[in-house]
Order: structure tokens, then sequence, then C-alpha cells
């Protein structure tokens, strides 16, 4: 048994060694030329000349090895009720005739197919189908609004679209059908088809020679696994830029295999057999990479839950799906957990239920605040894990990695650079530059990225080059912003740049100011993230009216809502901005944006000495006054 410092040095040092060494935890059809190609970097390829398919090891061999009963999927759905059991053998069949069902609508290798999916089980039917036949996955959040999905639509030119006919929220049903039509309405690229799962919640009118219903493709004979290239795409999601545009993270075939199935055992201290649960959506990347593909790589059972911490039914829910399903690994955000903290704040909830095979709860996604952490200690009696990662990497960066015996906890920091990962802090002003321990800069990670990262951006090199190669030239810009201390303890701070998080949820706030300056009344505009007792951060709008506008503040703030969430999604949970007669600028006409946090936050602030006119700060504090800012 090598330990944690042994690995890491040889991930970086030798990273051949050590990812080829991993990679026998892959099933291949052929091996690799080499297991990386530098060459035209930071365009890495890992494992170049292998061939695998990623369904087939997530399902197929796990049956042939003798696991075909083992529960691979479990569905438990609070929001109606339900738990169905999927073993391995199911699911494959199921997969497989999904996948031959694709088949026969004309989708082959390489086609594009966008998942619009409910938290149900045919949404990881649909991706490990795709993933069967070669075809590439793009799963957008339930979450958001028909144009947003129709930016995806035009930028992924998808061949067909799979979708439920509804979600379930607490107290409403979402009809996903009409935002679907819309969609495809509004996008200039047409999918041929559309396969829409009936749910019995509500039904959704068909398209006639457009749409088909997902029981005749459930009705086709079973395809076999087809053999891509391990640099072939596996998937596209896209994340949140620092402009509207979302970015198409483009994900590989043989490296993300490799890298997340070794995460399981050496992150996670997950065996195969063992029960996973990452209570998120499989339209986040920690759906993608912790409900669906890492769990089955390492035939470990996931479970995938419709519903939420609390209010379905109460604060217990997690206790209870922890109990029934005998989870030993939770992953979520700490907004779940602080969710369930303000319910039952002394977790006597807690009480009513067995969770004594429960091992250890990992966080990520947002900034994990240390009551936060110290209670979900206290109530679990486990070890509470903060970890750190991001869309574009797939897969943990830094961690607390439990396979190899746990390190003491730090409160506020993920611990260590996860192998692979060659973590450096950069002077912001100098790239040239890094910083000493315990000082704060930008972090960067040394290139080559370890397998699993991203490999581009969808059909957009330049734009993967520019948002994350270029600055520092020879490493990877994270976006955040931190410092690694005496003992090589991570601390990530901040974002750089206009990304906030929003109860775990990744938002542009320039693409709400997009959506804002389109309001006929607005003439300036700012959104910037305050923060929040349970979602961490919300976002919170400024807007200058157009001289003449005399209609009540109130009125206009009501329409912004409105049109941020019809243009972008409610996950965006725009719901407060205040009017202001001016904003806050240094001479040369930036906005004064931290300044501006601080007042709403309320923490002391200083005007900076580039400030055009101080009495603005004065009319913004009113202004925020005015809407209940700074909260208490
Ligand atoms: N489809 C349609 N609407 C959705 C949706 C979906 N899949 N997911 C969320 N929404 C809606 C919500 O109903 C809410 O609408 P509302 O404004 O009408 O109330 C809005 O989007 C904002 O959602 P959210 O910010 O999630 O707030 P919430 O009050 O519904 O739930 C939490 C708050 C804390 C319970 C929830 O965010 C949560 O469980 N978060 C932690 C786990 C997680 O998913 N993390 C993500 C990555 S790890
Ligand atoms: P996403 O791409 O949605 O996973 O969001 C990634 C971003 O979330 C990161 O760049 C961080 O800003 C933030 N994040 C994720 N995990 C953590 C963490 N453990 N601590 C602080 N911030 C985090």
């Amino acid at each position: 048994m090598t330990t944690y410092e042994e690995d890491y040095a040889r991930s970086i040092n030798d990273p051949e060694g050590f990812w080829g060494t991993a990679a026998e935890g892959i099933t291949w059809y052929k091996k690799w030329d080499r297991v990386l190609d530098n060459e035209n970097s930071p365009f890495t390829k890992w494992f170049p000349g292998a061939e695998l398919n990623t369904c087939y090891n997530c399902l197929d061999r796990h049956v042939e090895a003798g696991r075909g009963a083992q529960d691979a999927l479990i569905y438990d759905s609070p929001m109606t009720g339900k738990v169905e059991k999927f073993t391995f053998e199911e699911l494959t069949n199921s997969v497989a005739r999904f996948a031959g069902g694709l088949q026969n609508l004309g989708i082959t290798k390489g086609d594009r197919v966008i998942i619009y999916m409910p938290m149900v089980p045919e949404a990881a039917i649909a991706m490990l189908a795709c993933a069967r036949i070669g075809a590439v996955h793009s799963v957008v959040f339930g979450g958001f609004a028909a144009t947003e999905l129709a930016t995806r639509i035009d930028d992924a030119k998808p061949v067909a679209m799979i979708a439920g006919s509804c979600g379930l929220e607490p107290g409403r049903i979402v009809e996903y059908k009409p935002l679907l039509d819309e969609a495809i309405e509004i996008a200039s690229h047409k999918p041929k088809h559309c396969i829409v799962l009936q749910r019995p919640e509500a039904t959704a009118k068909m398209i006639d020679g457009r749409d088909v219903d997902w029981q005749e493709l459930d009705a086709a004979e079973p395809a076999d696994c087809v053999p891509v290239a391990a640099t072939d795409p596996l998937y596209v999601l896209y994340t949140s830029g620092t402009t509207g545009v979302p970015k198409g993270v483009v994900r590989d075939n043989g490296g993300h295999a490799v890298a997340l199935k070794w995460s399981m055992k050496n992150v996670y201290n997950v065996d195969p057999g063992d029960v996973f649960w990452a209570a998120s959506d499989v339209g986040w990347v920690v759906g993608h990479s912790y409900i669906v593909y890492a769990p089955l790589l390492h035939g470990a059972t996931t479970i995938l839950f419709e519903g939420k911490p609390v209010g379905t039914p109460d604060a217990g829910t997690f206790w209870r799906v922890i109990q029934d399903h005998k989870v030993s690994v939770l992953f979520t955000a700490p907004t779940a957990f602080r969710a369930i903290k303000q319910q039952d704040p002394a977790g006597k909830l807690i009480a009513d239920y067995d969770i004594s095979h429960f091992k250890t709860l990992f966080l990520a996604g947002e900034r994990a605040d240390s009551d936060t952490i110290v209670w979900a200690q206290d109530t679990l009696k486990v070890p509470v894990l903060d970890h750190w990662w991001q869309t574009e990497t797939g897969w943990p960066m830094g961690a607390n990695c439990a396979g190899y015996g746990m390190k003491p906890v730090k409160l506020g920091s993920p611990t260590h650079a996860v192998a692979g990962y060659d973590i450096r802090i950069i002077d912001e002003e100098d790239p040239s530059i890094e910083m000493p321990k315990g000082k704060i800069g930008v972090i960067a990670v040394k290139l080559p990225l370890p397998p699993g990262s991203l490999s581009t951006l969808w059909e957009n090199d330049e734009g993967f080059l520019k948002s994350y190669m270029e600055e520092i030239p020879g490493y990877y810009k994270t976006g955040d912003a931190g410092y690694i201390d005496e003992d090589d303890y991570l601390f990530i701070m901040a974002r750089t740049d206009d990304i906030i998080n929003v109860a775990g949820h990744r938002l542009s706030t320039g693409g709400m100011e997009e959506v804002l300056a389109g309001h006929k009344d607005v003439a300036e505009c700012a959104v910037l993230g305050a923060k929040d007792a349970l979602k961490g951060q919300t976002p919170l709008g400024f807007v200058v009216l157009n001289a003449g506008v005399d209609r009540p503040d109130t009125d206009i703030v009501k329409e912004l809502v409105l049109l941020v969430r019809e243009k972008i999604g409610p996950v965006a949970a725009f719901k407060e901005a205040a009017v202001v007669k001016r904003l806050p600028k240094t001479r040369s006409g930036k906005i004064l944006r931290g300044v501006v946090r601080k007042i709403a936050d309320g923490e002391p602030y200083k005007a900076p000495a580039t400030i055009d006119d101080p009495v603005i700060l004065d009319e913004i504090t009113e202004a925020l006054a005015s809407i209940g800012y700074p909260k208490k």
C-alpha cells in the first residue's frame, strides 16, 4: 500500500507510469500507443491509440464478472413516493435496449444528443445508452429556461433530444415539453427527433413525425457496445463562463474512465459493492461523475434521489435514505446541510434512523463554512471532508483522500492537491511569480492536466485557450483564488471572475446582467453575489433606470425578476434588485463591485482612492437599506 505522499509525487514526476498503472482498472478493447501525448500542449491526449467503451466498463463487465444480481442503481423519489432498484443485469438490459432504439433512429457514433430530464432513472439510462453507441450526450439541467436550452442546441447541434414530460418541484409540476418545444422554436438548429418519457404527473403533447415515445425505443433489440477511441468525446457539459454564453466542456472516454474509477477508492474510500450517494442532479458535473459514471465504473451501487434535503417530507429525508439503502458515503453541497440545519438545528431527527453503517460525508460545489462542517460532524459522528473541484476538471483537484487514510481536517480547507494536479498559487499581477506559502493568489494547475479533465471546449479550441490557458502560460487557470499553508493545505477563498455559486449551482452574473440590460427601462446594471445564510450566495441586482422612467421601482424590479426567470430559469434564484441613481465606478469607468458587495454584506469597506465620486456609496447604502440589506 503506497502513501498519499508517494502516490502524489509519482503522479507529478512520472504521470505516464502512475496513470498507466491506474488504467489497469479499466477494460480496453485495444491498449494505448502511449499513456500521455503532450506534444500539442495544452491539447493533451491521454491514452491515444486505445479503444474502450465507457458503458461496457460501467455495466456489462460487472455482469460478466458475477455482479449481475447486485444493485447498480437505486431510484429513491420522495416526490413520487417511489423506490425502484436496478441490478447491474437489469440496468445493462435497459440501457442496451434503449441504445438499440437510438440506433434505429439512425443515431450513431459522434452524433450529439441533448438530454433534458428530471431526476429519474431514465436520465442515467439515456446517458449510458449514448455512451454505449458512441453518441456524445449533453445533459441540460431542468431548472434552465427555454432560451438557455436553445443556446445549447445551437452550440451542440444535436440530432436528437431526450426529455421527460415533466420535473417535480415541491408544490409544482414543471412541464418540460413546452420548454423543449419553445427551445427548438428559438434555436436555428433543429434536431430531427425528440424522445419523450411520459411521466404520469403530466402528459406531453407529441408532435407527429418528430416526437417519439420513450417506450418505443425501450422495445428495441439490444445494441452491443461500440468501441470508441480513448480520445473520442463521451460528453459535452455546458457551464457558466464569464459571459452569458455557456462553455461546452468536452470530456473524453479513456482518461475520464481511468481517473473516475481511480477516485472512487483513493479519494472516497469506496469499494465495489458499497452504496455511494451523490445528492446532486444529473444536470451538473457532480451528477455526471458521481451519480452515474464513477460509482458504476467501480462496481458500486449508486443512488439517484429525486427530492430535496428538506420538505420532502422533512429534514430527516437524508437520514432515511442513508438508512434504507445502507449508504456508506454521501456527497452533497454544503447548502443541503445548511438547509437541514436550519430546519432541525439540534439534529434531533437523526435519532429516528439507524445510520450506523455510514462512513463519510463529502462536501463540494461551494465554500464549506465551518459552522456547517462542525454541525454535520456533531450530528453524523463521522468525518466530514470538504473537497474542491470544477465542471472543467470532472473530479476532485483538492481533497482529503480517504482511501489512503485521512489527514487531520483543517476547517475551511479541502486539504491537499489530489494526484495528478500540480497546484500552484500565482501572483495576480505577474503570472511569472509564485506566491509564498500562506499568501493569496490565483490558483492554477501546472500542465499537463491529469486524465479526466476537459480536453477542450466543444468546437471552440480558441475559447479553450483564451478562457483557461493563455493568462498564465504553461498553467490551467482555475478561476479561483486562494492559498497553500505551511502544511500544504489548500484554501479556496473566492472566484476571480463573475461566477457565483448559488445553492451549489454555478451561475454567471454576467449572464444575468445581459438579461437586465435587455429590459426597456434599464440604462445600466450590475449583478453580484450577496451573502445568503442558506444558499451561500444569492444574486443581487443594481439597476440605473433610463431618464424619464416614472413607474414605481417595485414594478420594474418585479419585471426584472420575471425576466431572469424566463430567460435563464428558476435556478438563477434572482429575486432582488436595488434601483440606484448611479453605479459607483473608478475614474476609468470600472464598477466597484468589491465595495458594493461589502456594503450589501454589512462588512467594513474603504472607498478606493480611484473612486469617481464617493457620495455614490452613500446612495448605494441607502438603496440597499430600503430592500433590507445588509441582511440580519
Ligand atoms: N427543474 C425546475 N426547477 C428547478 C429545478 C429543476 N430541476 N431545480 C431547482 N429548480 C427551481 C426551484 O424550484 C426554485 O424555484 P422557486 O424560485 O420557484 O422556488 C429555483 O429553481 C431555485 O432552486 P434552488 O436554488 O435549488 O432553491 P430551492 O429552494 O428549490 O432548494 C436547496 C434549496 C438548498 C434545498 C437545494 O438547492 C439543494 O438541495 N441544494 C444542494 C444540493 C445540490 O443540488 N447541489 C448542486 C451541485 S453539488
Ligand atoms: P462547478 O463547476 O459548478 O462544480 O463549480 C466550480 C466552482 O465551485 C469552483 O471553481 C469553486 O469556485 C467552487 N467550489 C467548488 N468546490 C469548492 C470548495 N470545496 N470550496 C470552495 N469553493 C468550491
